[in-house]
């Protein structure tokens, strides 16, 4: 069965995806009996490329497709026109408005479309709205690539704890910050730590965002909303403080009291009927050398979910990365395809 990807953005992750179509189309219609073929592809600066019989991914890889199937519409248009199944929203993530990722997900949910995303912005900030529309109108919404993107979150525990209540999560979210961190621990001076993260790759050039807390937070309110049951909500709504005010002397002194510090994202379920507003942190906070986080190499991320029916339950590996964040849109992709194939939408 032939499935069709529109894929906007060809960063990182949109090239990832490309990469994986390219390596693993055959091997993957071969196993799951969906041929997924990527009639779209639109970037900020080459503008987009469409092919009703599919593009060569490697064509959008060197760009060559851009020249050769050039289309003069906008992404919008391409979203809104063009013939596809599932979109691929890998454009750039917007903290506040969550645009123009947020229009092009809700335009391809209005027509059905299903849709998988790696942009933290309009999940964090729209979760109900878009969930209620896909919804409404028989698609489907995977977020797998926006909270530990290496690591599958949503797809082992939202099936992994059905008929359970999760009551809480406590997570090490942000590669760059645990890194930096791990660095501090060994000595290493603040802005030394984070030269050496810059030098590596695992620090943008601006990285406010990420020692600020601020992806910290937007991935805690995506698992606030889609695993707690949090209502509507905002980064207001997020008490978030970074890694600024930590030195290496800091983590020398946790490591005196038998631990380490993390940052670390905590939400609680409030009682029902209590009529208290939910809210997350995302603040430094001190582990005791067993806790399930306190032991989380380079840039690793970690999550620990407390249930009314299970123990405390974790998850570890990679946060995020390119080609691991397209593996998990790929996952996403192939799910909705098998599930079109099984006549689920
Ligand atoms: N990289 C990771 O490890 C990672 C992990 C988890 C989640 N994510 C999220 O995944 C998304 C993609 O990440 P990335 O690392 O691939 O980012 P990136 O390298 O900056 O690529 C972003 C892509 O989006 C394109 N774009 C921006 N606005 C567009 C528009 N209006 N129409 C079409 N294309 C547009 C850009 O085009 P130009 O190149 O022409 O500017 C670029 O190709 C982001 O939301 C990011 O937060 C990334």
């Amino acid at each position: 069965m032939k499935v069709r990807v529109l894929l906007l953005g060809c960063g990182n992750v949109g090239r990832g995806l490309c990469s994986l179509f390219s390596g693993k189309g055959k091997e993957l219609a071969e196993r799951y009996g969906v041929d997924l073929s990527l009639t779209g592809a639109a970037t900020r600066t080459h503008g987009c490329a469409v092919d009703p019989d599919g593009l060569d991914p490697r064509d959008v890889l060197s760009g060559r497709a851009f020249s050769t199937r050039p289309s003069r519409v906008s992404t919008m248009d391409l979203v809104e026109t063009s013939g596809y199944d599932v979109l691929a929203e890998c454009t750039v993530t917007n903290p506040e408005t969550g645009e123009p990722a947020l229009s092009h997900i809700r335009t391809a949910l209005e027509r059905g479309k299903s849709v998988t995303t790696s942009n933290k912005g309009p999940i964090a900030l729209r979760f109900h709205e878009l969930r209620a529309l896909a919804k409404a109108r028989g698609a489907r919404l995977l977020y797998e690539g926006t909270v530990m993107a290496g690591t599958p979150l949503f797809s082992a525990a939202h099936p992994g704890f059905l008929g359970a209540e999760i009551a809480s999560f406590e997570g090490v979210l942000n590669g760059t910050c645990n890194y930096m961190i791990e660095r501090m621990k060994t000595g290493t001076t603040f802005d030394a730590a984070l030269s050496e993260a810059q030098a590596k790759g695992y620090a943008e050039a601006e990285p406010g965002t990420d020692l600020g807390g601020w992806d910290t937070a937007l991935k805690a309110l995506i698992l606030a909303q889609s695993f707690l049951d949090f209502p509507p909500m905002s980064l207001r709504d997020v008490d978030v403080e970074g890694v600024y005010g930590l030195t290496p002397d800091t983590l020398v002194e946790a490591a005196s009291r038998g631990g380490t510090v993390r940052l670390v994202a905590a939400g609680e379920r409030p009682c029902a009927g209590s009529g208290i507003r939910p809210r997350i942190s995302v603040r430094p906070k001190f582990l005791p050398a067993d806790h399930p986080l306190a032991n989380l190499p380079d840039t690793a991320n970690g999550i620990v979910f407390s249930s009314d029916a299970t123990g405390p339950v974790s998850f570890m590996g990679a946060g995020a990365g390119g080609p691991q964040t397209a593996f998990a849109v790929l996952r996403d992709i192939i799910d909705i395809a098998t599930g079109m194939k099984a006549g689920r939408k």
